[in-house]
């Protein structure tokens, strides 16, 4: 591909994917690689800048992670943070040490002045708000290095040798308590780095359906569309490079939420490509009856996807590629680099054990949530399915507690249905990471009109997050909630009650089992 590069030198920080992500967002393409990456290897890639990121080691230790020092010789630009900056300053001749102190330690948002004379500061206000997390303190820069960012505790916040391109921040840019933060990474791509933003999704897509189309020659492609972005997003992809070669299987388990399964169809109806829709849901029910407990269920699920899929597979005939939705986030956590990862599919559960394929696709695996989002779009996929919030594989199973059965599927597809609507015409559905009804196995006794019932309970549940890690429940207002369990009791049969889950994760998850 012909877009330039940043390499994001990985020593092991938790903000590590966060720093690429801005870095994508202002429009440059970047990667991660592991610090022990030879250096001739990231010769070779040709970057335009490089970033060393955090890490939690000290860089003072024989043991700790450090980089070839000709990384300084060659001529590149280089922005290190916290760790990265520490070591840029100890392999350069500076001295970075234990903090004496508490005092010397910082940790949070930060009071910090800066140097607005200085490339990655030009334009920005003089002080403002960083996020610090440094246990060892940088007491000397190196020689040629300014000080270029100070706090009450830390005189050395920043520091820079513009002459040769390097900067280093003890602080985290990336992160959304950095005031201008991507700002700062910004002037660093493009102030530094020159960079020319040639990174955007009309040109990935461009690219990647030619590559595609070279890869797969009249070979044929096999992909399981659950429904969720990733797999839609590689679907379409697909059937923009190689249409009619392409064979989409989509299971649908009888556990989706209301219309989903035409959705999906729908979705794809613009492309000349083999959809095929298998309707199992007498098979999964069937599997799933006198099922309580939910690991079981999750367990029959997955098991019963794949032999589904494998059914079809050997239907469909020979095939010579399995697509997969692996996205970049999958591909750094397994730390496997470049070389292929043959993942299972959480929405999917597994890999077909017996269906022989040449070769995996995974058009995706150098994307970010966000970057397959945007592609999806310019794919012409409708929004319902690109936004789409996460939805669990074994779906509206483990959001019925307890058995599972299809009119306790039907009422619990109504209610959620019901919240989803009134939340889109409320317009909070735009601030929530994930909102949905649960039906809870509790019947209670109501009134509704002359006569007694005794009917089950709906749980709204509606959270905000940021990584789905963890999760606190969302602060909706009363009359939205009024709204939606009015609706759901009068409109909803066998339900008398409405309940709003304000249990955040931990201790609680964001599914109800
Ligand atoms: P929990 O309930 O563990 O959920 O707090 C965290 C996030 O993961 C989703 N989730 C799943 N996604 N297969 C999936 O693909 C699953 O089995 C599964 N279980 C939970 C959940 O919806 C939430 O976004």
């Amino acid at each position: 591909m012909s877009h330039q590069l940043v390499i994001v030198l990985d020593f092991g920080g938790q903000y590590n994917q966060l720093i690429a992500r801005r870095v994508r967002e202002c429009g440059v393409y970047c990667e991660v690689k592991p610090y022990t990456t030879p250096l001739a290897q990231l010769k070779a890639m040709d970057p335009i800048g490089i970033i060393f990121t955090g890490g939690p080691n000290s860089v003072y230790l024989d043991s700790s992670p450090k980089v070839d020092p000709e990384v300084f010789t060659w001529g590149v630009p280089i922005l290190g943070i916290c760790y990265g900056c520490q070591l840029m300053a100890h392999l350069l001749g500076g001295r970075v040490t234990a903090a004496q102190d508490d005092s010397a330690r910082e940790y949070g948002k930060t009071e910090t002045q800066f140097d607005t004379g200085c490339a990655l500061f030009q334009g920005l206000p003089d002080t403002g708000v960083t996020w610090m997390s440094h246990g060892d303190y940088m007491e000397r820069a190196p020689e040629g290095f300014a000080l270029t960012a100070h706090s009450s505790a830390c005189p050395t916040a920043a520091i820079a040798d513009e002459a040769r391109g390097f900067y280093g921040v003890q602080f985290h840019p990336e992160v959304n308590h950095t005031q201008h933060g991507t700002d700062m990474i910004r002037s660093f791509l493009y102030k530094v780095c020159h960079a020319a933003g040639d990174w955007t999704m009309e040109d990935y897509k461009r690219t990647a359906v030619k590559a595609l189309r070279e890869k797969i020659g009249d070979g044929k492609v096999l992909l399981a569309l659950s429904g969720g972005v990733d797999s839609s997003v590689a679907a379409a992809l697909l059937a923009e490079a190689v249409g009619g070669q392409l064979t989409c299987v989509f299971v649908d388990h009888g556990l989706m939420r209301k219309n989903e399964g035409d959705e999906v169809e729908a979705a794809f109806s613009k492309w000349a490509l083999n959809f095929v829709r298998v309707d199992a849901a007498e098979r999964f029910l069937s599997k799933l009856t006198g099922v309580e407990e939910p690991e079981r269920k999750r367990k029959i699920i997955g098991e019963e996807f794949i032999r589904v899929f494998e059914e079809e597979a050997k239907k469909a005939g020979a095939m010579d590629f399995l697509a997969q939705g692996t996205i970049y986030p999958d591909v750094i956590e397994s730390g496997a680099g470049d070389a292929a990862v043959i993942k299972s599919h959480h929405n999917v559960g597994g890999l077909p054990d017996h269906v022989d394929f040449k070769e995996i696709v995974e058009p995706l695996r150098l994307l970010f949530k966000d970057e397959v989002r945007q592609l999806g779009r310019e794919l012409g996929l409708p929004e319902y399915l690109v936004a789409r919030q996460p939805f669990p594989g074994p779906g509206l199973a483990i959001r019925v507690v307890g058995e599972v059965t299809r009119e306790k599927l039907d009422m619990l597809r109504e209610a959620d249905a019901i919240f989803r609507e009134e939340m889109a015409a409320s317009g909070q559905d735009q601030y929530l990471s994930q909102f949905f009804a649960a039906l809870t196995n509790i019947r209670s006794v109501g009134v509704m009109g002359d006569g007694r019932t005794y009917d089950y309970a709906v749980a709204l549940r509606a959270v905000t997050t940021d990584d789905f890690m963890t999760a606190d429940w969302a602060r909706i207002p009363y009359n939205l909630l009024d709204r939606v369990g009015v609706r759901i009791v009068n409109e909803v049969k066998g339900v008398n009650r409405a309940l709003y889950d304000i249990t955040s994760k931990p201790p609680a998850t964001i599914e109800w089992e």
